[in-house]
């Protein structure tokens, strides 16, 4: 397959060369350095400083240039959620976080294309949903990170997208698309809102509950972008510190959205008790079984459900019905009834 590398300094560009060849047939380019007769290439992998106006003017152009060249990898240094949400405004389908690592950059340009011969006839429908979400979670962490007004309006209709892959394609394409070409959070976030919306579907509710369960599972981790990503991301086990500090999110969440006429009560609520337990051990407010509203429980099964089964950089991800037996044996913490009709979902949709 061949791949055009494009890097912001010397540097950059000959160590993601000497990662990628011989394996991959390569050309490569300095960005806003002489012109170069650019190749028929398949993937596109970009290594460079996110934060210059030139540099990203200098992208712009030459991801226009080879708009045809459907797989484009960003490479990031800086563990930033604005970093990552640049570059997939910049149009990437794939922003690898960290130092180079050769093993996860092959996975991802062996990939089949979306659209191509080989994904044919599966899991389109499914990456362009994915695609939008991660777009619109990318666009709403930056907000939050940066003190910006939040694009409630494009959150709620890429869960609206969502939703529609979900009622079309079923839940195992979108846990396999979003596995496989998500990371981190927003991960995490794209497999919450499918998971309570075939929750939802598999428990007949309403079509305004649809849309609020898939509107509370788009918001329900933002406060998260207050958090630095080291934390989010920290493989192994948390300090008492790093865990008192994740669990400020849900307030933090709430905070910022609290005040926008378009975040309903019941939204709000979400965002602020998806990790309280009937037993009154969750947080940030203890509450306790009638306090916890039916759509919050929904949520917060689902929410544990898709932790469970993330796919980790650092660990494999587990499966669903192992996650579906610690659901099980969460006693007095979640709605037996309602754990035991998710079983459904958890296992066989
Ligand atoms: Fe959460
Ligand atoms: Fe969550």
């Amino acid at each position: 397959m061949p791949v055009h590398v494009v890097a912001d300094d010397p540097a950059k560009l000959v160590s993601v060369r000497k990662l990628l060849e011989p394996r991959f047939a390569v050309t490569s380019e300095l960005l806003r350095g002489a012109s170069v007769q650019r190749g028929d290439v398949t993937a596109l992998v970009i290594r460079a400083d996110l934060r210059t106006l030139e540099n990203i003017h200098a992208l712009k152009k030459i991801i226009r240039a080879l708009s045809k060249v459907r797989k484009r990898v960003f490479l990031v240094d800086a563990t930033a959620h604005l970093h990552v949400s640049q570059a997939y405004a910049l149009g990437a389908t794939r922003v690898l976080l960290g130092p180079l690592d050769r093993t996860t950059l092959f996975a991802e340009l062996s990939e089949p294309v979306a659209g191509g011969e080989a994904a044919a006839g599966q899991g389109q429908g499914s990456q362009v949903a994915a695609a939008v979400g991660e777009a619109a979670l990318a666009s709403m962490f930056t907000a939050v990170a940066t003190g910006l007004p939040i694009d409630i309006q494009s959150a709620r209709s890429a869960g609206s997208h969502i939703a529609d892959s979900i009622a079309e394609t079923g839940l195992a394409d979108w846990l396999t698309t979003v596995r496989r070409h998500h990371e981190g959070t927003y991960q995490h976030c794209l497999l919450v809102t499918g998971i309570a919306v075939d929750f939802g579907l598999s428990l007949g509710v309403t079509k305004a509950d649809i849309e609020r369960l898939y509107s509370a599972a788009m918001f329900h981790d933002v406060g998260k972008a207050k958090i630095p990503l080291e934390i989010l991301d920290k493989p192994g086990k948390l300090d008492d510190h790093e865990r008192a500090l994740i669990e400020t999110h849900p307030v933090a969440g709430y905070e910022v959205l609290k005040n926008n006429n378009q975040v309903s009560p019941e939204i709000l609520d979400a965002v602020r008790h998806h990790h309280e337990y009937l037993d009154g051990s969750g947080y940030p407010d203890g509450l306790s079984n009638g306090r916890i509203a039916d759509i919050v429980r929904i949520l917060t099964i689902s929410d544990i459900f898709a932790a469970l089964i993330e796919n980790r950089r650092y660990r494999s991800p587990m499966s669903r019905e192992d996650a579906y037996g610690i659901l099980k044996g969460m006693h007095g913490k979640l709605e037996k009834p309602l754990v035991a009709a998710f079983r459904d979902v958890a296992l066989n949709r």
